[in-house]
């Protein structure tokens, strides 16, 4: 008579025991989803999944033939207003490595940024500047540069061998404008 008793008991034990592990296993799916979901959205809304603001180009192949991103890459648009033309290749930024991109304190600079070969991460440290550099497309973002110094530009995209040495700079000279 005990064992049909203990039986009972185990069967009921099981039954409760399986209806919570049931719900937690559910709890612990849901979780993960909802903070995977979270986390790739917030990538996607603060970063933009390729650049936030982007052109199509037709040829991907040959980005350096469009005329903007000839000479040094530097136009000036307006009193304080600059556009600079970059191009990222394995493994430098035109411009900006080897030769530094100059500008005076205050510049409103807007940056087009390309890729002649492989993906790139076009990021300006201590700036809010990160887009990816991408054969076929032209991203842009705008930056005011308010502080004097030097600014390194670094690719946050691996791409091969050359990848953490794919640095340039950007100096802004002068002094904070009262
Ligand atoms: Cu270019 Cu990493």
């Amino acid at each position: 008579m005990s064992s049909t008793l203990s039986d009972d008991f185990e069967r009921r034990f099981h039954h409760t025991a399986q209806g919570h592990e049931r719900t937690w296993v559910f709890i612990s799916v849901v979780m993960i989803a909802v903070l995977f979901i979270a986390a790739v959205y917030l990538v996607v809304h603060d970063y933009g999944v390729v650049a936030k603001t982007a052109r199509i180009y037709s040829d991907p192949n040959t980005p350096a033939t469009l005329a903007d991103f000839q000479g040094d890459g530097i136009k000036q648009t307006g009193p304080d207003s600059y556009s600079v033309y970059e191009m990222g290749r394995i493994w430098s930024w035109t411009p900006g490595t080897g030769k530094a991109v100059t500008l005076p304190v205050g510049s409103h600079v807007t940056f087009y940024v390309t890729s002649g070969d492989v993906l790139h991460g076009f990021e300006i440290q201590g700036t809010s500047i990160n887009l990816t550099a991408i054969p076929g497309v032209i991203g842009h973002v705008s930056y005011t540069f308010d502080k004097p110094g030097t600014y390194y530009i670094i690719c946050n995209e691996y791409c091969g061998a050359g990848h953490q040495a794919m640095i340039g700079k950007i100096v802004i000279t002068g002094s904070k404008k009262a």
